[in-house]
């Protein structure tokens, strides 16, 4: 990592590992942006002082300046802006130029603080570039300071607004989806329009995720072309915009949604953008999406869980749903145990008048008919049988079957006078008031602090509607979205700081708020309600595009589950979440002696292939999208071993496959196969292995393991 700066041409360079983002204060003053792509060493070679001619009659003091780094809504600019803001007195034109920068390093990071300030205004913008060492990830931001006596309205602060070379053809990779059908890999070619991605809901899903992804010429593929992408930290309402302009010229701008945004900006304060991370590959998808897990797994997750092992967990929701009590979960805790999990987490239903899902939320007490003697036996049967204990929440809703909304209607998202839209029989709390945080922190200090609990289930089951604040002033109503996020993430932020050895889940009807934000403080995702398997494939590969596998959940449930009623064999139901952090959800009480024995193999298995699938590398060598089956490769850090899953969908008889050519290994050290063959590196890389896969739902799961000191 470096920051390299040329006074003199006032010039900045960002280096990672193996890219490089140039910018340069242009002839007007303002910050334009150069490069963003392979790293290069020497400042110069950036194509500085360039202008681009674009109409012949235009003078040299009147041509444009393009590709401004952070661009205000403004002057002569009608494309995708950064920012717009409504002064005092009512202009809303902003103008920015170049004031100064400063550096800061820290052990291992360094940031460029760059700032802009407007033409009349005492109003400031600070462009914060942060690089990491060892790590090929530029983050981005933008802070925005009112020095001014008279506050300032912001209607638009979107985080970052990035440039690809200019007058190439490109295609768009993002993700489309929808509750049980999350993270579905999209792509096209761009043509000279604007397209948006967007939330609107509150969530930062399931309809999009905040990635974008674009290569050149649409040739780019797992291995080779290049890439270049963004993924935005925000748990609300974001938005994309990916722009072909007239000039032929790609933009990819970033940030909170401005649908129904705003800031109040008061005189002294500042406004801090979402962060924006950013990504440059010229090997292809899968490269990208190993330097995105490379940045969760070192630096964004939380460190002082990123690398232990997610243990196997038991999880009661997919069967029992609210059907629970304490003689029940005690014996499903005993084969739980028997068959190897570690685990054991009490899902919804063990709280409150919670028979069903019209009641209960906000009542945050075991039920009283439940769980007469409180959690206290279940956690120390738990406990007895060497399995730690989680428990699910759901701490931003409420029932208005519950005592909490009977004693605090006003807590609820709502407009004065007018029905509130029930959803899955429950309303939202107004998180972005500050008595509603106190109480939600309260219970959950005393949940967590009173109990032997290891694993906490933050789930979040609705959008938001009726998105009113009405006892705060007019110019503040707007900030409500915002604030609901910050104040979400301080809640997250406080369990991690009180609580460092509880694995904390985000889970939104299964992965309807899957992002950077969340995941900076949660230990694990719940990827979709979906437990279909086939289904899975391709959520996992619209996963891992930008999201690190272990972070995935995945359950194994029963055969022909309500979802797509599909009829799976159990052993490739496990294989496909084994592929991730494993969960099982089967009815132990029902499942055969057989059925068992499977479990406690795979189990088993899944415990000593762990540390490879869950901290290795990943490349996703054959993609289900366009194949009648998939093969997943993951690769130990010190490449000493290596797990290839192979996953049948439909295959025709008699369909020959080609060899699965593996990546990531050592070409001159040996391996085993299975216990089996002996190939070199290079013999897996080049020549690769003969599979056979038939009939429907085949699976199949290799551990290639390095030989000491064998020929
Ligand atoms: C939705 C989650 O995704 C499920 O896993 C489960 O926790 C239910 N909510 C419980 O209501």
């Amino acid at each position: 990592m470096k920051i390299l700066i040329d006074d003199e041409k006032k010039i900045f360079l960002l280096q990672t590992e193996h890219t490089s983002y140039g910018m340069q204060v242009g002839r007007t003053g303002k910050l334009l942006h150069l490069y963003w792509g392979k790293r290069i060493d020497r400042i110069r070679d950036l194509p500085y002082d360039e202008q681009l001619v674009l109409y012949p009659f235009e003078d040299e003091e009147r041509k444009p300046e393009n590709n401004q780094e952070y661009t205000p809504s403004g002057g002569y600019y009608f494309d995708e802006s950064c920012l717009k803001i409504t002064y005092a007195d009512g202009c809303r034109d902003t103008k920015l130029f170049y004031e100064g920068y400063q550096l800061e390093k820290e052990k291992d990071s360094m940031s460029l603080r760059i700032t802009l300030k407007e033409v009349l205004y005492p109003v400031y913008v600070h462009l914060v570039y942060t690089v990491y060492e060892g790590l090929d990830v530029i983050d981005r931001s933008a802070v925005i300071e009112n020095l001014d006596t008279s506050p300032i309205q912001l209607e638009n602060a979107k985080s970052a607004s990035c440039y690809l070379p200019r007058g190439k053809k490109y295609r768009l990779s993002h993700m489309s989806g929808k509750w049980a059908g999350e993270h579905i890999l999209e792509r096209r070619m761009l043509t000279q329009s604007k397209v948006v991605l967007e939330t609107r809901n509150g969530e930062s899903g399931p309809d999009s995720c905040p990635w974008v992804a674009l290569d050149e010429n649409g040739s780019a593929d797992e291995e080779k072309g290049r890439v270049w992408a963004a993924s935005l930290h925000w748990s609300g309402n974001w938005r994309s915009i990916v722009e072909l302009d007239k000039l032929d010229q790609v933009r990819i701008t970033m940030g909170i949604n401005e649908f129904d945004f705003g800031w109040e900006l008061k005189s002294g304060e500042q406004f801090e953008t979402p962060v924006c991370s950013i990504v440059y590959s010229e090997n292809g998808f899968g490269e990208s999406s190993r330097r995105f897990h490379r940045y969760q797994r070192e630096w964004l997750i939380p460190q002082n869980k990123a690398k232990s092992i997610r243990k196997v967990m038991y999880n009661s929701w997919e069967v029992f749903g609210f059907d629970i009590d304490e003689g029940q979960q005690m014996k499903l805790a005993e084969i739980a145990a028997d068959i190897g999990v570690e685990l054991f987490v009490m899902d919804d239903g063990w709280f409150g008048e919670r028979d069903n899902d019209k009641a209960g939320l906000g009542d945050w007490y075991p039920s009283k008919s439940k769980f007469p003697n409180g959690l206290k036996p279940l956690i120390d049967k738990v406990n007895q049988l060497g399995m730690e204990f989680g428990i699910w929440v759901e701490p931003e809703m409420v029932n208005p079957l519950s005592s909490l909304y009977r004693k605090h209607p006003e807590w609820v998202l709502h407009c004065p006078g007018k029905e509130i839209t029930e959803k899955r029989n429950q309303y939202v709390l107004n998180f972005a008031r500050e008595d509603v945080v106190a109480f939600v922190w309260d219970f959950l200090y005393k949940l967590l602090s009173e109990n032997n609990i290891q694993y906490l289930k933050w789930d979040m089951n609705r959008h938001l509607c009726e998105v009113s604040w009405p006892e705060v002033p007019l110019a503040e109503q707007r900030e409500i979205w915002t604030r609901y996020v910050t104040n979400l993430w301080g809640i997250f932020d406080k369990i991690q700081k009180t609580f460092p050895d509880v694995i904390l889940e985000n889970c939104s009807s299964g992965g309807c708020r899957t992002d950077f934000g969340m995941l900076s403080r949660s230990d694990l995702v719940n990827t979709s309600d979906n437990v279909d398997p086939l289904d899975n494939l391709k959520i996992f590969e619209g996963f891992t595009q930008v999201f690190l596998p272990k972070l995935s959940g995945r359950v194994v449930t029963v055969n022909r589950n309500e979802i797509n009623m599909r009829s799976a064999p159990l052993s490739y139901r496990l294989d496909v979440c084994m592929m991730q952090t494993l969960v099982i959800g089967n009815n132990l009480f029902l499942c055969t002696q057989q059925e068992l024995q499977l479990l406690r193999e795979k189990i088993t298995y899944y415990k000593e292939i762990r540390e490879v699938v869950q901290n290795g590398e990943l490349y996703r060598l054959i993609s289900s999208y366009e194949n009648p089956y998939m093969a997943v490769e993951y690769v130990k850090q010190d490449q000493t071993e290596a797990i290839l899953f192979l996953l049948g969908q439909s295959m025709q008889f008699r369909q020959i496959l080609p060899r699965i050519r593996l990546k990531g290994l050592k070409e001159d050290w040996l391996y085993q196969i299975n216990e089996d063959k002996i190939i070199s590196g290079s013999g897996l890389e080049e020549i690769g292995i003969d599979i056979a896969l038939t009939g429907d739902m085949d699976s199949q799961v290799y551990r290639i393991i390095r030989m000491q000191n064998e020929r």
